[in-house]
């Protein structure tokens, strides 16, 4: 017996009648990558995946094929997407790598770790290994996934970034606009309440390439999801 959330979630497709990204791919990622230390051990950081997985099922009920590139998810993925499972950064890279042709957009809301320890330790490090001082662990840092797409992206393909800043919310979000090579970055600040991490709201400003700014009130993920979309629909039909 399936779950009550796929029931719900293969009736609303059945009962779905907005076809406005029928026949195309929608890529999104979702969630934290993990770096191992050792066998036991990882750094990551706070994502949930609540952002991408609201995009991913918000597409897919527009009529999209989804493919949804999922780290360490707290939310079920939603029913009728493609699910990549992947762990790291690099895991992650390559299963965007890999669909990366055919996606008419690429909706980055993954939070991939952007450090790994230089080394993987074959076995546990145990409390005695570095005498009574804690290990030091070197890190390094991971390849920036949206720089590992240009020059490979789909021609007229969308591609949306995410930018979570402590500070200077618009000249950090500007310039991974720039950086990353992005048609809109969606930015939203870590240390607001009902906003960021774990939280099924959202409050968030909008970047676009052509200088527009756009700061949405506060909001359910599902609805800033929607927005989103309205943008890449927008986009894609000027293409
Ligand atoms: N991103 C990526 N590859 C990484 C890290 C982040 O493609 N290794 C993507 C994220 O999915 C997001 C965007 O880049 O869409 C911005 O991520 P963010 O963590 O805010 O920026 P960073 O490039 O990591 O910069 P910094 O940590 O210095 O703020």
């Amino acid at each position: 017996m399936p779950e009550p959330e796929a029931i719900m979630g293969h009736i609303g497709t059945a009962l779905n009648t907005e076809r406005s990204l029928a026949g195309k791919t929608i890529m999104v990622t979702a969630g934290a990558t993990r770096e191992p230390i050792d066998p036991v051990r990882f750094i990551s950081n706070h994502s949930s995946g609540r952002m991408g997985v609201a995009i991913a099922e918000a597409a897919r009920r527009r009529g999209a094929r989804v493919i949804l590139v999922a780290g360490h998810l707290e939310v079920p993925s939603p029913t009728g997407t493609e699910r990549v499972d992947v762990v790291s950064t690099r895991e992650m890279r390559d299963a965007v790598a890999a669909s990366l042709p055919g996606a008419d957009a690429l909706i980055m809301a993954a939070a991939p770790a952007d450090f790994r320890p230089k080394t993987f330790a074959r076995r546990k490090i145990k409390k005695g290994d570095s005498g009574a001082t804690a290990p030091t662990i070197e890190l390094v840092q991971t390849d920036d996934i949206l720089a590992t797409t240009f020059g490979a992206r789909k021609k007229g393909a969308v591609v949306v970034g995410f930018a979570l800043e402590t500070e200077d919310l618009l000249a950090n979000g500007s310039a991974k606009l720039e950086r990353k090579k992005l048609d809109f970055v969606v930015a939203n600040s870590a240390c607001e309440p009902g906003a960021g991490f774990r939280v099924d709201t959202n409050r968030v400003t909008i970047i676009s390439r052509d200088g527009t700014v756009e700061e949405l009130p506060l909001m359910p993920k599902m609805h800033v999801a929607e927005v989103v979309l309205d943008k890449v629909e927008k986009l894609l039909d000027g293409r």
